[in-house]
């Protein structure tokens, strides 16, 4: 029997970053002209101008996804075939088989590379980054490429004003690689789900699937359903809990933090968890005024611009943080 080497000491670091957003835009006055809503509701209710969709012709999750990793990898300086892993995060894949992971692993040229996808709605990327942060850590991977991405605008009855004006299209990618400080990468970490909360944000595909009370009349199979009301409140709560629980785990002030990576899903539950948490206002991207909700593509689209502009103090930690379908919520303090 060979015995198992003893455990590896090492750390993580964030070798590359990329994202892809589709050209085509959906603006509040576009959505006015479909639905009874205008540009000032939407704009004070969630702090949304305008989300780029898709060309359904020409894109979706999989050219979004392969194009993310694919700009994370020349930001890194590295081929695809240097991957061990492939992990895509999407409630939007095209085929359940093949995954999304494993074509853009075979159009990239990453074979073998292990390649699946996960779903965990809007914390798709988090718990991607977590996953594949515990992996290398472990030593079981020395380095993995996530993407989370999501095509919302092929899940969203344009018919539903309660949901098509949040979301919007796009994917976010990021390669992770083992580092000799165990210092370095994911020094905290929150994965958690409550399956009981589902019926406030699903995607129904056939009759049987439908939550008590919804029915078949008005609804649009293949479609998101939410109520926004208890969304909303079941966010503000683990919102705020998920990053007060995060600075107490890794014993820092919120002005300890160099930049607040947050999943964009409706301003107001941002405002609320930095007036409510005392957080440096300035430290907290936000970027949903001009792409909506994107789902798993959110929080890796915010990595990587903050990373292109300059924003991330890397002399200190970034705490990322999301909520969403499931329901889900996860967190994660990352040492750069
Ligand atoms: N345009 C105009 N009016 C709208 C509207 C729209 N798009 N959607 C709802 N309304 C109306 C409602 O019918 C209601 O009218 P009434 O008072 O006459 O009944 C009124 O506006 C208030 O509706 P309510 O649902 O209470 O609005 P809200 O302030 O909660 O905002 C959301 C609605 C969806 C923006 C908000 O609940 C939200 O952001 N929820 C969380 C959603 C989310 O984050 N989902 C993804 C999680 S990852």
């Amino acid at each position: 029997m060979k015995i198992p080497p003893p455990p590896v000491h090492r750390g993580v670091r964030i070798a590359g970053t990329g994202s892809y957003v589709p050209e085509g835009l959906l603006t509040n006055d576009d959505l006015a002209r479909m639905v009874d809503t205008s540009d000032e509701w939407i704009q004070q209710r969630t702090g949304i101008r305008r989300r780029h969709i898709c060309d359904p012709t020409t894109e979706g999750t999989l050219v979004m996804s392969r194009e993310a990793l694919r700009r994370a990898l020349d930001q890194a300086g590295l081929e695809a075939s240097s991957l061990d892993m492939i992990i895509v995060a999407t409630v939007t894949m095209e085929m359940t088989c093949p995954s999304t992971a494993a074509r853009i692993a075979g159009e990239l040229g990453a074979t073998p590379a292990a390649a699946f996808d996960i779903t965990a709605a809007c914390c798709g990327f988090l718990y991607a980054l977590n996953l594949a942060d515990t992996l290398v850590r472990s030593g079981r991977a020395d380095r993995v490429g996530i993407v989370g991405c999501d095509w919302m605008s092929s899940i969203i009855d344009y018919d539903d004003r309660s949901c098509s004006i949040l979301f919007g299209d796009a994917a976010g990618a990021a390669v992770l690689e083992a580092t000799d400080d165990p210092s370095k990468g994911c020094i905290h970490q929150t994965m958690h789900a409550d399956g009981r909360g589902w019926p406030a944000l699903y995607i129904p595909r056939r009759d049987r699937d439908l939550a008590d009370g919804d029915t078949v009349e008005g609804i649009r199979l293949g479609c998101l359903r939410m109520n926004g009301r208890e969304v909303y409140k079941f966010a503000v709560n683990q919102f705020q809990n998920s990053i007060s629980g995060a600075l107490e785990a890794a014993e820092l002030t919120p002005d300890e933090v160099g930049s607040y990576i947050c999943h964009q899903s409706n301003l107001r539950i941002i405002e609320s968890a930095v007036e409510k948490l005392g957080l440096p206002r300035e430290k907290v991207y936000v970027n949903i005024d001009e792409y909506g909700n994107s789902s798993a593509g959110s929080v890796g689209l915010c990595l990587d611009q903050m990373r292109t502009k300059g924003l991330i103090d890397e002399s200190k930690p970034s705490l990322l943080v999301a909520f969403g379908g499931g329901m889900t919520w996860s967190s994660c303090v990352w040492n750069w």
